[in-house]
This record gives structure tokens, C-alpha cells and sequence, in this order.
């Protein structure tokens, strides 16, 4: 752990509402985080009817999520102990078959863990090691073709219901059983639009890239859905990683 960046806390959530809304100056409340499995392995309250969604992404300053086309080089070494923390507390994986594709996505570290890829086209490589591993499992329509071998979820006519879909995967997770959202932005879109995402994990990577990688969430009609932070971490390499969870689903049980 000693060659790893030195993990601070910059804030976090008090269990009470604060009544003074003006704005703080966080000083750090924990000098150093060496448990980020405790930070990001919390329970999420449950939601009726599907799993909990929790999304993970890594950004620039000015809100790219990629440089030439791909993610790698915008994130660090606790980035991506925080993305194996998410992954290990995870029910399942939920990924964009764009991002499938683009990052290569093979089999997650934790045996029997699934990474559900969501297509409307069907094109996936069933000889792709996400696929030969057991691990992949495909969610599309009921007129898409998907390579012999892959396991498919169907919901939709004839193209993809994200919250049908969301609500097949919830019979497959156990009961508490949360799912890890890893974008990409188009996907993001799709479940923006029907309220589904409900919580982000954003690490800003301390860079300007400008270009023209997309952000976060594309092809979403504007929305105004609010979240609250839950907290905030921050490394000696100058990374900040947030946790913002969806207003009004914090702490309350709604099932
Ligand atoms: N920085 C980060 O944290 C991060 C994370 C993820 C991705 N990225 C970057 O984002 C870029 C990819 O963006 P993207 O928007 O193409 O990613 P994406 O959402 O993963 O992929 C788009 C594809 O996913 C499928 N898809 C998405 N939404 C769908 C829906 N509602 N219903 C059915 N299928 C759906 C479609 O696949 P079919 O074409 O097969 O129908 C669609 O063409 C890459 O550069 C990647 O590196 C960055």
C-alpha cells in the first residue's frame, strides 16, 4: 500500500440535517483513508422492483470522460481502488456495450460476479474472454439475434426497456443486492431519462483535455434531478472522488 497516493477525507455526510445552509469551507475530517472498501461498500437502501443503481465514473476537469476514446489514462491507482471496492460490494455489473467494446471489458476479479452488457443491436463477441469466462451476460430486445452462448435477458419489443430490464436483473441479485452502473454516457442517458440512476461515484481527474470525448451522460432529455453528497475524498495526486446519491432516497427505506 505504500507506493499507493495517500487517500483524505474532505467531507462527509453528518447523520443529522445541518440547519445552516450557507456555504462551508470543509477542513479534512480524516486524515487518511486506508479502508476504501468501508467507504464504498456501504449498504444502499433498497428501491422497489429493481436493484439499486449506482453509477462509476472518472472525468477530466472540464467534464470529458475520455482521452483518445477511452478511460485509462483520466484515472489513477485509488481510482481504480475504488472502482475494485464498488465491484466487490456489487451484486452485478451493468455496462454500455459501447464501453464493452471500446474498454475492453474481460472477467471481474470476484469469481461468479456478472457483468450484464446492454445492447439493442446484439453485437457481442462471444469469444471475448467476458463472454468465455462465464461472466458476460447480455441485456437486449425480443427481436435482437445474440451470438449462440451468451445468456440474454429480453425486455423490450424491439428495443431495449431499461426498466423492465432493471426489474428482470433485481429476481437475479439477492435481496440488498446493489448494481454498479460503469456508463457509458449513452446508456447513462437511457436511465437518466426514467430517473433510474441513484447514485454517482465521480472521480475528477486534475486535467484539462478539451478534444472531443463525451460526458458523462449523453442523448438525455434535460433534467433536473438533484442529489446530496455524501462525500468526498481527495488523494495526494489531487484526485477528488465524490459520492452524491439521489435527494430524498438517503436513509429512507423505500420498500
Ligand atoms: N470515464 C469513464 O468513467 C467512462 C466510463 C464508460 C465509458 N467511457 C467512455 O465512453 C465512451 C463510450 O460512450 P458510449 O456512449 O458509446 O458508451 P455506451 O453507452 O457504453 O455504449 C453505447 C452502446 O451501448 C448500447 N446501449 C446504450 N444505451 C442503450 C439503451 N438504452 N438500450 C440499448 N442499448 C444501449 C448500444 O449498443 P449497441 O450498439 O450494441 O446497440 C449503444 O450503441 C468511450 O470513449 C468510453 O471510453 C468512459
Amino acid at each position: 500500500m505504500s507506493d499507493m497516493p495517500v487517500v483524505r477525507c474532505l467531507y462527509s455526510r453528518p447523520s443529522a440535517e445541518p440547519t445552516d445552509r450557507s456555504v462551508r469551507q470543509e477542513s479534512p475530517v480524516d486524515d487518511s483513508v486506508d479502508d476504501l472498501q468501508g467507504w464504498y461498500g456501504v449498504e444502499r437502501p433498497t428501491v422497489p422492483g429493481r436493484p439499486w443503481v449506482a453509477l462509476n465514473m472518472v472525468t477530466s476537469i472540464d467534464g470529458s470522460v475520455a482521452i483518445d476514446g477511452a478511460s485509462g489514462r483520466l484515472g489513477n491507482a485509488t481510482d481504480r481502488r475504488i472502482l475494485g471496492a464498488l465491484r466487490a460490494a456489487a451484486a452485478i455489473i451493468v455496462v454500455g456495450a459501447g464501453t464493452a467494446r471500446r474498454e475492453s471489458y474481460g472477467a471481474p476479479r470476484k469469481a461468479g460476479q456478472r457483468i450484464a452488457v446492454v445492447t439493442n443491436s446484439g453485437r457481442l463477441d462471444a469469444t471475448s474472454p467476458l463472454f468465455t469466462s462465464g461472466a458476460g451476460m447480455a441485456i437486449t430486445h425480443e427481436r435482437a439475434t445474440v451470438a449462440p452462448g451468451i445468456e440474454v435477458i429480453r425486455a423490450g419489443a424491439d428495443e431495449v426497456d431499461l426498466a423492465q430490464a432493471l426489474g428482470q436483473l433485481g429476481t437475479r441479485v439477492p435481496p440488498g443486492g446493489w448494481a454498479v452502473l460503469e456508463g457509458g454516457p449513452s446508456l447513462n442517458g437511457g436511465l437518466l431519462d426514467l430517473d433510474l440512476i441513484d447514485e454517482v461515484n465521480v472521480t475528477s481527474s486534475p486535467r484539462l483535455v478539451g478534444g472531443g470525448g463525451p460526458r458523462m451522460i449523453t442523448g438525455a432529455q434535460e433534467a433536473d434531478r438533484s442529489f446530496e453528497l455524501v462525500h468526498q475524498l481527495i488523494d495526494d495526486e489531487h484526485y477528488v472522488f465524490s459520492r452524491w446519491v439521489r435527494r430524498d432516497r438517503l436513509g429512507r427505506r423505500l420498500s
